[in-house]
């Protein structure tokens, strides 16, 4: 997810569930405009200095990449699988303004023509470099509709004849945001109107969720979004203890830091987190919460971080000391 999931934060995930909960992740998208993005814009985009095929953990990554132009999508992304990428990923669901201005991102859903030619154009230039019977999936990320989800069977239909490996869908349309109603049966019409595997997305709220979604909906993969950001064990359903939950956030701290970012960037991706923050019970109450996110000194943050990752103090006993 652009701004939160970063490369830090994805290795952390994959690290802590095992590979038959958590089979692959993508990157957040790569904007491309009218010009393909160059392969140093890409590889600066996924990794540093890793081998890019190996994906992350043993597990694929996902280069995902979000826009309007056929060309420089298409070239963009055969110059990713040069560079030895083998999961492709196509944006259609951001209904940010910036991607509505460039008819990228959810407004390609206003017409399955131009979604069929965007995806069909990106698979005809990965495929001249490696033929289907390589491992390389070109997979494309819809929402449920435009202004309403009366349309999905097209949508979903478009995107498997443009040639996509598997398509995920997004049960929200665009008009509905982000909204905290979904209709699952959304899901099931596309996994009924097409032979590709679908991964069912939106709504998932815990590890159960997870299997409820593929039973409701017949999906065969189901991506989660926000909530790994509260959990980042809601693949693999680990209940950890507070230790744990701060352990995860203090090398999520000092992984930004490894990178580059100063005390205070760290400090508020931080607070993005405990803002919705679940596991290990580490901020028991909300008024905790507030309590950690109005901490103005970044040090103070992850000295509290580091005490309860060392189990030296409990979260109870660290409420008592304040
Ligand atoms: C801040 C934010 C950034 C996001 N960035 C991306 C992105 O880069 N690519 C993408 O496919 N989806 C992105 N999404 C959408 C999520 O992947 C997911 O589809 C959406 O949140 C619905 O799933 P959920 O209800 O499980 O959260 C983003 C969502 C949020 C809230």
């Amino acid at each position: 997810m652009e701004g939160v999931t970063d490369r830090t934060f994805r290795a952390l995930v994959l690290q802590r569930n095992p590979p038959r909960c958590l089979g692959g992740v993508t990157s957040e998208f790569l904007r491309v405009l009218d010009r393909p993005r160059r392969p140093s814009e890409v590889q600066r985009h996924l990794w540093d200095g890793e081998c890019p095929g190996e994906g992350e953990h043993g597990r694929p990554l996902g280069l995902q990449l979000m826009g309007s132009d056929a060309q420089a999508l298409a070239h963009t992304a055969a110059a990713a699988v040069e560079l030895g990428l083998r999961w492709i990923d196509l944006n259609f669901g951001c209904p940010a303004r910036g991607a509505q201005r460039g008819r990228a991102g959810s407004a390609v859903l206003r017409d399955p023509h131009v979604l069929e030619r965007l995806t069909a154009a990106t698979v005809a230039s990965v495929r001249a470099i490696r033929p289907r019977s390589e491992e390389l999936w070109v997979s494309a990320k819809i929402r449920a509709g435009y202004d309403d989800a009366d349309c999905i069977e097209q949508l979903a239909q478009a995107v498997e004849q443009g040639g996509a490996d598997f398509l995920t869908i997004h049960c929200r349309t665009h008009a509905e945001h982000y909204s905290p109603q979904v209709d699952w049966t959304r899901i099931a019409r596309a996994v009924a109107c097409v032979s590709i595997p679908v991964c069912g997305n939106g709504g998932v709220g815990t590890h159960a969720d997870l299997a409820r979604m593929r039973n409701e909906t017949g999906c065969a993969l189901v991506m989660v979004g926000r909530a790994a950001l509260a959990d980042p064990w809601i693949f693999s359903g680990r209940s950890v203890a507070c230790g744990e939950a701060a352990r995860f956030l203090l090398d999520y701290a000092r992984g930004m830091q490894a990178t580059g970012a100063s005390p205070r960037a760290t400090a508020a991706r931080l607070k993005q987190l405990l803002k919705v923050w679940r596991a290990g019970e580490l901020l028991p109450s909300e008024e905790d919460r507030s309590q950690r996110l109005r901490e103005r000194v970044p040090e103070a943050l992850f000295a509290w971080l580091e005490e309860l990752a060392e189990g030296s103090i409990t979260e109870r006993e660290s409420r008592s000391h304040r």
